[in-house]
């Protein structure tokens, strides 16, 4: 008799213990400004956020981005100077076009474009800034987990229970150190 088929469930994100991280790729002008001008004033903000000092958004790539996403960031931000205001004259109006066109991939590919957000400020917005980063945090709440740090979570885990299960066969009176029983 062949034993009833065990239907496999479905990869559960690990979100007893998430919390968003956010990349935010701040301009040397005016938002990096605007951050350290919060952090002078003890402003409080969600500590969900690693700020990346760029020289202007207008330099920072598709790859930098990207980049973020692949080794784990759950949202990423673009923080540059206001329209008309951009120290390299238009880095920021090349960046908003850049952003656009990387949201429509992100969807494209699954990841939610959402994930990916653009605000401009100037040095002084220091609530501002506060405000956007609190925005962010929440929105990247609501979407969840990046979905290739789930994938990556889940063959990590596959391959560990594929481990254990081919140590016990293997020595079947030991019991493997990975199994976390002492
Ligand atoms: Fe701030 Fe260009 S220098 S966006």
């Amino acid at each position: 008799m062949t034993p009833p088929t065990q239907e496999k469930s479905p990869p559960t994100p690990p979100t007893h213990t998430w919390e968003p991280k956010i990349v935010a790729f701040c301009c040397n002008y005016c938002a990096y400004a605007a951050a350290d001008l919060a952090g002078a004033k003890r402003m409080q903000y969600p500590a969900n956020i690693r700020v990346v000092h760029a020289p202007c958004t207008g330099k920072v790539e598709m790859e930098h981005i990207l980049a973020a996403f692949e080794n784990g960031a759950d949202g990423v931000l673009i923080a540059g100077c206001l329209e008309g205001g951009c120290h390299f004259q238009e880095g920021n109006l090349r960046a908003r076009k850049r952003v656009e066109r990387l949201r429509r991939m992100l969807d494209d590919i699954g990841l939610d474009g959402r994930r990916l957000t653009m605000t401009n400020l100037s040095a002084a917005m220091a609530p501002t800034f506060v405000q956007r980063v609190q925005e962010t945090v929440q929105l990247i709440r609501d979407l969840g987990p990046n979905p290739l740090t789930i994938r990556a979570a889940t063959v990590r885990e596959r391959s560990n229970e594929a481990h254990v299960a081919a140590t016990v066969r293997e020595r079947p009176n030991t019991v493997p150190e990975s199994a976390g029983i002492k």
